[in-house]
């Protein structure tokens, strides 16, 4: 289906989204060579604009959004010539006929419906294309996140749609399946034996997801604190990075032998309950603090703040997952926005050394640590252990990284953003980097358990400074278990 042409309708065309990722995104697969030569990008939003001036804004956005050297004059141009405009009030059925007449002029193509608006409109923006028969048999359709704050609500927005949409043609977005590394993730495990051997609880204690942001609430504070850091982050993202790390190996690469892995996986997580800071989950709420030397404010303080929220900013959980690969291997996932720097990494901690030899001063080193870095400085490495080189010191242990650093090793390898990617799989029909909706359910009925207590405790999260790692409940947490978060890189 690569070469079928197709109409890439955005709703929202004018927002954040659209044109600080999605306009950029579509340029550089321009730029690639891997958009097809008739097709086109259809604009849609409220504003009153002809194609004209939605070019002139597509075109500002690439100014900003894409790096200097990555523009091509060219490519540029024939890039804003495949944008076209269409005024549409979403609510309402008349100007939908509009963009009917728009699609209409172009046949033999697949439609692309992405949603990039909020959710509570993805219902009526189905129905009146429906209705005004906008939608073919091969239309697919790409909705946003946050889609609704719960299992319930989810679920109502996932029923509207699927009321006109087959699951085979929707297309739930997930940013972080986009991300390089985290596909890499399959290769690293199913493509190496030495890994796929080694990837279970007789060789793991435990397993390390870390995603912190330096970022704060960057103007979003009413959207935020409706949401937290459980909802904003955990349910979708970490959740996923949890699933690819602990799935069984799919039969193959199709997207639904590799979603039922990761929907089995959401269906063993063992439920976390009980009160609302404990040994398997802490919350935080940032407090002023330094980031990279300078002083922001707490999140209470932030533009917008209502001085009765109590939603947290970071949380740190401890996850157990009831099957035979994973029995007695805690999953520690991380997450907060005003930690002091911004990396995404899983770290798998192998067990200790059965019989241990070496000076006992050294013990707690002699294990070996997969880090695999999402973000930024993509890239693997293996911790080992080493004899210290040098005379008079006998047999001294020193651990050392064997790494590989993408952007070092795999030269000229620009990597591109997650949603260039995931705009690809979309144009070429291909689901498995998209989140099947018995996922959602899984991952919201998992979290709901937990939100549904905070939402009755009602009480403040702990306090942590902006800049630092969290609550000190969080390093309790893992010290308990005689653990301790990975911080060095
Ligand atoms: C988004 C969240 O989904 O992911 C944001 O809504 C968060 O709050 C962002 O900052 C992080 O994404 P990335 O790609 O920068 O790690």
């Amino acid at each position: 289906s690569h070469d079928i042409p197709s109409d890439i309708v955005i709703f929202g065309a004018l927002g954040d989204l659209a044109q600080r990722k999605l306009i950029p995104s579509l340029y550089h697969l321009e730029n690639a060579g891997l958009l097809c030569k008739e097709s086109r990008i259809i604009g849609v939003a409220r504003t009153d604009m002809d194609t004209a001036g939605f070019r002139e804004q597509c075109k500002s956005s690439l100014a900003t959004f894409v790096k200097a050297e990555e523009l091509d004059p060219t490519n540029q141009d024939i890039f804003l010539d495949k944008l076209v405009y269409s005024q549409v009030d979403f609510g309402t059925t008349e100007q939908y006929q509009g963009l009917k007449s728009t699609l209409d002029e172009q046949l033999e193509r697949t439609r692309i419906f992405y949603f990039a608006t909020a959710a509570s409109l993805y219902g009526i923006i189905c129905k009146n294309l429906t209705e005004t028969g906008c939608i073919e048999e091969s239309s697919r359709v790409v909705l946003e996140k946050p889609i609704g704050h719960d299992h319930d609500s989810s679920n109502q927005i996932n029923d509207e749609v699927a009321k006109y949409f087959e699951e085979s043609q929707i297309y739930r977005i997930d940013h972080y399946l986009g991300k390089e590394t985290v596909q890499n993730l399959i290769a690293l495990r199913f493509a190496n034996p030495i890994f796929g051997a080694q990837w279970n609880q007789n060789q793991i204690s435990h397993v390390e997801i870390t995603v912190a942001e330096k970022v704060g609430i960057e103007g979003r504070w009413g959207y935020f604190d409706k949401a937290g850091q459980m909802r904003d982050m955990v349910q979708n993202h970490l959740l996923q990075l949890l699933c690819l790390t602990a799935m069984d190996p799919p039969g193959d690469l199709t997207a639904d032998m590799i979603r039922d892995e990761k929907v089995k996986v959401l269906k063993l997580m063992k439920p976390i309950t009980g009160s609302m800071h404990n040994d398997h989950v802490v919350r935080g709420r940032y407090t002023k603090g330094m980031i990279d030397g300078k002083q922001v404010p707490g999140y209470m303080e932030e533009e917008g703040a209502n001085p009765t929220s109590n939603t947290e900013t970071f949380v740190s959980l401890k996850v157990e997952i009831k099957s035979w690969r994973w029995a007695g291997v805690p999953f520690y996932l991380r997450t907060g926005k005003r930690l002091p720097e911004k990396v995404s990494q899983i770290t798998i901690h192998f067990k200790k050394q059965a019989h241990y030899i070496f000076d006992e001063s050294q013990r707690h080193l002699a294990h070996n640590k997969l880090i695999i870095r999402l973000q930024p400085e993509e890239g693997i490495s293996l911790q080992i252990l080493n004899k210290d080189q040098g005379l008079g010191q006998g047999m001294r242990l020193r651990a050392g990284p064997l790494k590989l650093n993408f952007s070092e090793t795999f030269e000229k390898a620009r990597i591109p953003d997650a949603y260039e990617r995931l705009l690809l799989e979309v144009i070429q029909g291909n689901q498995y980097l998209f989140v099947r909706r018995d996922e959602i359910e899984y991952a919201w009925k998992w979290c709901d358990q937990l939100l549904e207590h905070w939402d009755k405790e009602n009480t403040p999260p702990l306090p942590y400074a902006a800049g630092s790692w969290g609550p000190k409940a969080s390093d309790l947490m893992v010290m308990k278990d005689g653990r301790s978060w990975h911080e060095d890189q």
